[in-house]
């Protein structure tokens, strides 16, 4: 047995252990989730990865579990260069369906996407809810960090979905939990950062597969900066805002449920680019790095091609030019890629990101401060629009209950109404590939920041911050629920083996 496990961990080793190396994110080199790593593990099996927490723990090596590391920042591990990766993505079993009637219940292992599991439960005439992310990232590192869709009406942060979970701890053992309202351990399990160790399987509620349509109408900014934001997108199941300030305009775009048998065959992409398309768009922002008038031309472009849907039908493969589209819940909540294209990364268009909470009914008041922000970058002659190629995202959350949910209800020093639900303000921005690939006016991302962290109560998204936000926003956290959280942390890893720099900022490690 011992020398059955030194073998596979040898065999699953990707690199060499003397070295260390950094552990880049989605967007490659430049882009670090850890700065400095000294061996990424690839096992396929739950057994595999207990073997190697055992293994490392007992020698006190830091261990971080990590999916397709598609978040933004230098943020997944601690600074031990002695930390070791276990990239979960070959660890992708999906097992155990059981329905009952419309809803019913699924288990898939760490590594599973969500593309995987969509395209697994739909050929079996199942299929997800709301509680979904439209990208190639695993359910295991959506459910560590608090990722989640867009809905007031509908669960929709991914762990909602969670109904058991297995855990391995800090001492390599698999810990079993079963959804359970009100207990610390799974208060904490939710959103659990990856701290108390990795998410080794998950069993998930799911639906009797379903159509989609989606719809996109475009509104006066004024009509969402000061308007009934609640009202707004409460009656769907998702919806979600792109904000296109260049042009003072926002598109509304939402999703209601169709009987599977509805006519349609709708495929969104997101994140799909042509090889022409990403030369362009790369030329085009690079050229605004010190011009601000070229980032307002690219950002205009940009919203007139995104007025059109971002669907192609998928028998004739051929674009569809008009409002609403129909399809099966997986082409139109998840999608993917179309044929021959690639996601934006692959052709070095990068970005960051910034994103916070707040309470539903500050939403407005929100948007209008980072008008005003939008506004002075102007009247100062450096003005900032919008340089990512799908505008700002707003999106939306329906509360539930985790210590460390954007979307709790649970509030510490200060004091909030989360009871309607949150808006996420989701702000990515070009990093362009010339000079010191600063943004226009980088100064400015900083002041944003800064002044949204001070003036609302925002909580910030734990994939998609820097450092120095998160140590900003703790103060706008639950002392309470830091206090419970670390509580049930240091039973599940005393030994702080699954350590990182967001736990440390917070203070739960
Ligand atoms: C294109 C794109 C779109 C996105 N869209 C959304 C969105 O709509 N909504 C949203 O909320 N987020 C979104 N995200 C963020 C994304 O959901 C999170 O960053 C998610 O954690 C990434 O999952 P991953 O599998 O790639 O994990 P990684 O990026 O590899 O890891 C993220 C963190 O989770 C930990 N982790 C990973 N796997 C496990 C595990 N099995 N057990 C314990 N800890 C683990 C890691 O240590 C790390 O700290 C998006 C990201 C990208 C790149
Ligand atoms: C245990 O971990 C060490 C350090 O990462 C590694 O060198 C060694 O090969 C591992 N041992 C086994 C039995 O896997
Ligand atoms: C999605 O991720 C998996 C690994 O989890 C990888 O095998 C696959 O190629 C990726 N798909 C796309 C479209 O990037
Ligand atoms: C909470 O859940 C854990 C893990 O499932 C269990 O061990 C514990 O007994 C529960 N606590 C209470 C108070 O029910
Ligand atoms: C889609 O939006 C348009 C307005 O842009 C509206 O007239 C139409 O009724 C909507 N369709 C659906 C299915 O919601
Ligand atoms: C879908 O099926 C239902 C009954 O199952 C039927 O009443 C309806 O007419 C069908 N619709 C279409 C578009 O085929
Ligand atoms: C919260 O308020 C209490 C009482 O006023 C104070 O002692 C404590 O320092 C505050 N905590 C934070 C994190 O601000
Ligand atoms: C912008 O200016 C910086 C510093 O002057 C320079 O290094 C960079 O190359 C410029 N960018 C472009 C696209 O010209």
């Amino acid at each position: 047995m011992l020398l059955n496990s030194a073998l596979i961990l040898l065999g699953c080793a990707v690199r060499h252990a003397s070295a260390s190396e950094v552990y880049n994110t989605f967007d490659g080199d430049g882009f670090p989730a850890c700065n400095a790593v000294a061996k990424v593990y690839r096992p396929s099996t739950v057994d595999e990865m207990v073997t190697i927490v055992k293994n490392a723990s007992a020698q006190g090596i830091p261990v971080r579990a990590s999916g397709n590391a598609h978040m933004w920042f230098d943020t997944m591990c601690s600074d031990n260069p002695n930390t070791i990766i276990v990239k979960t993505d070959a660890v992708n079993g999906i097992s155990d369906l059981q329905m009952d009637g419309n809803t019913g219940s699924v288990v898939v292992e760490a590594g599973v996407t969500f593309p995987q599991v969509a395209q697994w439960l739909q050929d079996r005439g199942a299929a997800l809810g709301f509680t979904l992310v439209n990208w190639n990232i695993t359910l295991g590192g959506a459910i560590a960090m608090g990722a989640h869709r867009s809905s007031l009406r509908e669960d929709s942060q991914v762990s909602a979905a969670a109904l058991a979970m297995d855990i391995i701890n800090g001492k390599g053992e698999l810990v079993h939990l079963e959804k359970s309202a009100n207990n610390d351990t799974w208060l904490a399990a939710t959103t659990s950062l990856g701290l108390l160790g990795i998410i080794a399987r998950v069993k998930i509620s799911v639906l009797a597969d379903y159509k989609v349509w989606a719809n996109q109408t475009t509104l006066d900014e004024e009509d969402v900066l000061n308007g009934d934001m609640f009202a707004q997108m409460s009656p769907y199941v998702t919806a979600n805002y792109w904000w296109w300030p260049s042009v003072k305009k926002f598109h509304m775009r939402t999703y209601g449920v169709l009987p599977v048998n509805a006519s349609g065959n709708a495929f969104q992409s997101t994140f799909s680019v042509t090889p022409v398309e990403g030369a362009l768009a790369l030329a085009l922002l690079n050229g605004g790095q010190n011009s601000s008038t070229a980032n307002f031309f690219s950002a205009d472009t940009f919203y007139a091609l995104w007025s059109a849907p971002n669907f192609h039908e998928t028998v004739l493969n051929l674009p569809l030019i008009s409002w609403p589209v129909v399809g099966h819940a997986y082409d139109v909540l998840i999608g993917g890629l179309y044929p021959n294209e690639l996601p934006e990364w692959d052709y070095d268009l990068h970005g960051h990101t910034l994103e916070l909470a707040v309470p539903i009914q500050q939403g407005p008041a929100l948007l209008r401060r980072v008008r005003e922000l939008f506004d002075q970058s102007a009247a100062d002659g450096q003005a900032v629009t919008s340089t990512y190629r799908s505008g700002i995202n707003i999106k939306l959350g329906k509360p539930f209950d985790s210590f460390l949910g954007q979307t709790t209800e649970r509030v510490g020093n200060v004091t909030a109404d989360w009871s309607k639900g949150a808006m996420m303000f989701d702000f990515p921005s070009f990093v362009p590939t010339t000079g010191d690939r600063h943004r226009f006016n980088e100064a400015w991302y900083t002041t944003l920041a800064t002044t949204l962290i001070n003036e609302f109560p925002v909580r910030p998204h734990w994939t998609k911050n820097t450092r120095t936000i998160f140590g900003q926003a703790v103060k706008n956290l639950d002392q309470d629920s830091l206090r419970r959280f670390a509580a049930v942390r240091a039973q599940f890893d005393p030994d702080k083996t699954f350590r990182s720099v967001v736990g440390e900022i917070i203070g739960v490690v």
